[in-house]
């Protein structure tokens, strides 16, 4: 293998094979011909990997753990099949349709957990035809209108602490907070919702919160304190059976990022719900597939303008939202390089480029002045960590949604 220590991102499973790039095994440049490009490639092996990881630390806490994967973040048939046929996770959905994709991919209805915001009575009347589903009520509303359809049911209260995390200190990350956000039950609210439940025949059996997306380490000690404020919420439930964490696990994005330390994490939780006798669900979506796909594009454009050295792609912001929504990095590389790895990627040889897509939106731009090495039009260029919310959140903006997706076993 060649020497590519300086590259933050490098694994066992996602490294330089001579001059090649390989994600679990496969060459993506060969695998890129084959579908031609924009393509979206997924590795089977990692994800399962993700889960099997997180459930050890769910097991080191002490306290019965499960995952039910938040299939928002990538919903790929053949993945979510994979994923099932695994046994390693059930889904959370957040909508009839999602409910509707996973139970098609193989998962029953009682390993599905919903939880959604803003409930419609048409939502509603899915749910109640699908009593085994776990539905965590994120309003009093949804309570009130749940219980006129479908009592009886066992359900979660989605909490909000008022407190969130994320990646960083980026605000657009954190689904709580200071600033009063649409998400979950606030303390103010909660005795009420307690009540109207037990009103409407619904029997509260545990408490959800999700505060915020991409955490790692440094956010660990604010997380504690998340679920530190979630307890008075779970003391409150005269008989709790689940706590369940929501999602937010992140993955490193730059080199000065680091790996969540899950052993830390799992003792956060067992310092706090320990001895409760509560089951631990967690929701990640993120965690378990970001960094196990690539999102492929090829270069049509090397061109300088001005001071600028533009390589121009054949794909763009529509295809991976969130570098433009929530500002978050994105690592280019080239498929192929020209030469080895330690000489392409030596810092001499490496230009500052800014990369563009192909919609017609000013702020369609991958990432400015990034270093990157020596490329020439008809090159493939491979974007790390796109195995979470880029083909599921893309738009056919300009019409130019025609990215594949591809599972790699
Ligand atoms: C309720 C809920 N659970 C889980 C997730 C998954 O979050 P992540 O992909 O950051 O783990 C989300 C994402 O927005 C969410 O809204």
């Amino acid at each position: 293998m060649t020497d590519t220590a300086p590259l933050w991102w490098v694994r066992e499973d996602l490294r330089y094979v001579g001059t090649d790039l390989h994600l679990g095994g496969v060459n993506l440049a060969h695998a890129a011909r084959g579908s031609g490009t924009p393509a979206y490639f997924y590795s089977g092996p990692r994800v399962l990997a993700n889960l099997r990881r997180l459930q050890g630390a769910l097991d080191a806490t002490g306290l019965r753990g499960r995952i039910r994967y938040a299939m928002k973040a990538n919903r790929f048939g053949p993945l979510l099949t994979l994923m099932k046929t695994s046994g390693l996770c059930g889904i959370d959905a957040c909508s009839p349709n999602e409910l509707r994709h996973a139970v098609r991919c193989g998962f029953s209805p009682g390993e599905v957990s919903y939880t959604a915001t803003s409930v419609s009575p048409a939502d509603l009347d899915v749910l109640a035809r699908n009593p085994e589903t776990w539905i965590n009520c994120d309003s009093l509303s949804t309570i009130r209108r749940l219980g006129a359809v479908s009592p009886g049911r066992s359900i979660g209260l989605r909490v909000n602490p008022a407190l969130g995390v994320g990646y960083g200190e980026n605000q657009l990350l954190r689904y709580a907070g200071e600033r009063t956000s649409k998400f979950g039950i606030y303390r103010e609210h909660f005795d009420e919702a307690l009540a109207l439940a037990a009103q409407v025949g619904l029997k509260v059996e545990g408490i959800h919160f999700h505060v915020g997306c991409g955490y790692l380490n440094a956010q660990l000690p604010a997380w504690r304190e998340v679920l530190h404020a979630c307890r008075w919420f779970l003391d409150r439930v005269p008989n709790p059976r689940v706590v369940n964490l929501g999602g937010g696990l992140g993955v490193p994005h730059v080199a000065t990022d680091r790996a969540l330390d899950l052993e830390t994490w799992a003792g956060v939780i067992r310092e706090t719900f320990g001895g409760t006798g509560v089951e631990i669900w967690v929701e990640p979506g993120d965690f378990v597939v970001k960094d196990a796909g690539v999102l492929v594009l090829q270069l049509n454009t090397v061109e300088r303008k001005r001071n600028t050295l533009f390589y121009g792609v054949d794909g763009g912001f529509n295809l991976a939202m969130e570098p433009v929504f929530y500002k978050l990095p994105c690592e280019p590389v080239p498929a192929r390089l020209r030469g080895e790895a330690a000489t392409a990627w030596s810092p001499d040889a490496l230009h500052p480029v800014t990369l563009a897509g192909n919609i017609n939106e000013a702020l369609d731009l991958w990432a400015e002045n990034v270093p990157l090495p020596e490329m020439a039009e008809g090159d493939l260029l491979v974007l790390l960590n796109a195995g979470g919310y880029a083909a599921a959140m893309s738009s056919d903006h300009c019409m130019r949604a025609q990215a594949t997706e591809h599972l790699l076993l």
